[in-house]
């Protein structure tokens, strides 16, 4: 069982996709980290994110035993990430990780911006994930601020408007909806109650086992 969840930074998607991939015991891809993996190690090498083959050769090296550093959840390697991501180059490199992942038995839950239109094109379940702009700025500033990092609420509110731009009105694979995805919105739900509502979409697509019904 595949399951594909896309959306905006920010959005609750992270969360919810690690709660699902516990609940079903499906493997777990958080895609982002691999580009701001990518991002950090061009930041650490000192190579410009505008240097595209320098940009495809990071996603080649990179070690995907370093998914889980701390220093992916920063404010600029985030930045840098949604800038890098930009590039078809690294995107097809990128591509072949996630589908290996996708290919996992007994099944995966990715969470992204295109999983549900490129990577995973057919998934059992697709939801797309989102909230409005100023939550989103809510929960990452407070995140940031946990993590010891003074940006300020409007500087990170700024900075999601920004990347949701960046995400969405980029040439290769944007952030969009699959048209087959069911949309939810996290704006006014916690995680408990987000929870449960896509476990209830994806056990009336699939049938609680996981099994398709
Ligand atoms: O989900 P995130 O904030 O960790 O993602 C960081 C950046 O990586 C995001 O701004 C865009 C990019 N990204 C992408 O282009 N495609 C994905 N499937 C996942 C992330």
């Amino acid at each position: 069982m595949i399951i594909a969840i896309d959306g905006p930074a920010a959005s609750g998607k992270g969360t919810l996709a690690k709660r699902l991939a516990a609940h079903y015991a499906l493997s777990y891809l958080d895609s982002g980290a691999l580009y701001r993996a990518v991002a950090r190690d061009m930041l650490s090498i000192g190579v410009a994110l505008t240097d595209r083959p320098g940009a495809e050769q990071a996603a080649h090296d990179l070690d995907p035993s370093s998914l889980d550093d701390p220093a992916l959840r920063t404010f600029d390697v985030g930045k840098a990430a949604s800038v890098i991501a930009q590039y078809p180059e690294v995107r097809a490199v990128l591509l072949d990780r996630q589908r290996a992942i996708a290919k996992t038995e007994p099944g995966a839950v990715l969470d992204g911006r295109d999983i549900g239109t490129v990577v995973c094109p057919n998934a059992d379940v697709k939801l797309f994930v989102v909230a409005s702009p100023k939550e989103r700025a809510r929960r990452r500033h407070q995140e940031l601020q946990a993590a010891g990092n003074t940006a300020s609420f409007d500087d990170v509110l700024e900075e999601i408007e920004r990347r949701d731009a960046r995400d969405r009105d980029r040439a290769t694979a944007p952030l969009q909806q699959a048209s087959d995805a069911h949309l939810l919105d996290t704006t006014i739900l916690d995680i408990e109650a987000a929870f449960k509502v896509a476990v209830d979409l994806i056990d009336a697509a699939m049938g609680p086992t996981g099994r398709e019904t």
